[in-house]
């Protein structure tokens, strides 16, 4: 069996999804349940004995070593972290706490687990730490994409706190010789995205008749990748790639942040369109910018392509299609997400914002 950490989140829960999709290999699913962990996302799994979850912090290392000697896994995916990058500028404690004293705890216990394996498991054995294109900082318009090799320039405490997790991970390989592999991944979207994010974001507030925030003039590009592809990529990953080496994940998108706007509104228009008949374009606001808002991501995703022959099976304009129908299907969730924390939180990061 394998285990997960963070598999109530937006990634997490998609990736254990499709695994137990494909496979008959069971899942431990260990997570904090925090306001981005939602077990709703793992309502079809109630009954299926093949999920196993487990409610817990990946800091406390006593629980993730008992759970590694009872259930002996031979493969852990660590999706596990705080990873709003407005809420870590608001308070990077928590970002700290898990994504770099926390995942410290989780490789302490792992290495103890490993280093007490048969030889044969111990080489069979995979730790994949799932990280973000983020931690190499931003790009000007002109630059090439992000290769694997670029230098580490995070700008945000959640770039910050995620490139220490990576450093972590890549000198427990080095030291200790923990057959680690790590995926630096762009922005993802799809079911399940927590709707603090850009896309979701867009389309609940478009839906619910309010502001549609942009933050500055808009110009800032993203490279977005469909969840599912990003999956896909993780399992191929854990398949074929070599200990110690690290894979960029990416989907050749590039995108403004306004054209990404543009597109959930004009799919809304067609599949939901406005009781007054008006373009929900209308409801666009341009607001007061993130604080060291990075300008551009790309992702070269050559490696991963070349070495293990891995590439998105979506487009962009076949993903968001998915994405917003999956939304329009699914007010239910959206509703139950939008607790007193999440209003809340709307209030502390867009109140403040100057239109
Ligand atoms: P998310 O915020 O939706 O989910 C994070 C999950 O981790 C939640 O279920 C939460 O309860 C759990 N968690 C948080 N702290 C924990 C702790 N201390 N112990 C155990 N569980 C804990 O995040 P996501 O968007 O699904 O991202 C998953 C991973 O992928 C993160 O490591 C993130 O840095 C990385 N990543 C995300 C993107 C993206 O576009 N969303 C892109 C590249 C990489
Ligand atoms: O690049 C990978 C990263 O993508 C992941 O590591 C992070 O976990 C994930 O949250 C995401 O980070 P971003 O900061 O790029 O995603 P976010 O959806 O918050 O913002 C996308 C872009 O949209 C960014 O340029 C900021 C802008 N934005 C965001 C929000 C929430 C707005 O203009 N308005 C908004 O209200």
């Amino acid at each position: 069996m394998i285990l997960v950490t963070g598999g109530a989140g937006f990634i997490g829960a998609n990736f254990v999804l499709d695994w137990l999709a494909q496979s008959d290999e069971a899942v431990i699913n260990l997570d904090k349940l925090t306001y981005a962990g939602n077990r709703e996302n793992l309502a079809s799994l109630a009954n299926d004995q093949r999920h196993v979850f487990v409610h817990g912090d990946i800091g406390d290392s006593e629980l993730t070593r008992r759970l590694l000697a009872q259930y002996q896994p031979r493969a852990i995916i660590n999706f596990a972290a705080e990873s709003h990058v407005d809420r870590s500028i608001h308070g990077p404690e928590d970002f700290i706490q898990t994504n770099i004293v926390g995942t410290f705890h989780l490789l302490e216990a792992i290495r103890g687990y490993w280093s007490g394996l048969s030889e044969e498991s111990g080489q069979r054995f995979r730790f994949l730490h799932v990280s973000t294109d983020e931690v190499y900082g931003s790009l000007s318009k002109e630059e090439p994409a992000f290769s694997e090799t670029h230098r580490y320039e995070p700008n945000s405490p959640y770039s910050a706190s995620k490139a220490a997790s990576d450093h972590l991970v890549r000198a427990y390989h080095h030291t200790y010789g923990l057959p680690v592999l790590t995926t630096n991944c762009s922005n993802n979207y799809g079911p399940y995205h927590f709707p603090e994010k850009l896309i979701p974001l867009m389309i609940v507030n478009a839906l619910a008749g309010k502001p549609l925030p942009v933050y500055g003039d808009g110009q800032q590009i993203r490279d977005w990748l469909y969840v599912k592809d990003h999956c896909s990529a993780i399992r191929r990953v854990l398949d074929a790639g070599s200990p110690g080496e690290t894979y960029n994940v990416g989907g050749w998108n590039e995108k403004p942040n306004l054209d990404i706007v543009h597109t959930v509104c004009a799919l809304l228009d067609e599949l939901s369109p406005r009781a007054d008949g008006r373009p929900y374009q209308q409801q666009i606001t341009y607001v007061t910018d993130r604080p060291g808002h990075d300008r551009r991501y790309a992702i070269d995703a050559r490696k991963i392509e070349r070495e293990l022959g891995w590439k998105p099976a979506e487009t962009f304009a076949t993903g968001i299609r998915k994405t917003v129908q999956w939304y329009l299907e699914n007010q239910d969730w959206v509703g139950n997400v939008q607790s007193g924390a999440y209003r809340e939180w709307v209030e502390k990061n867009y109140g403040e914002r100057q239109p």
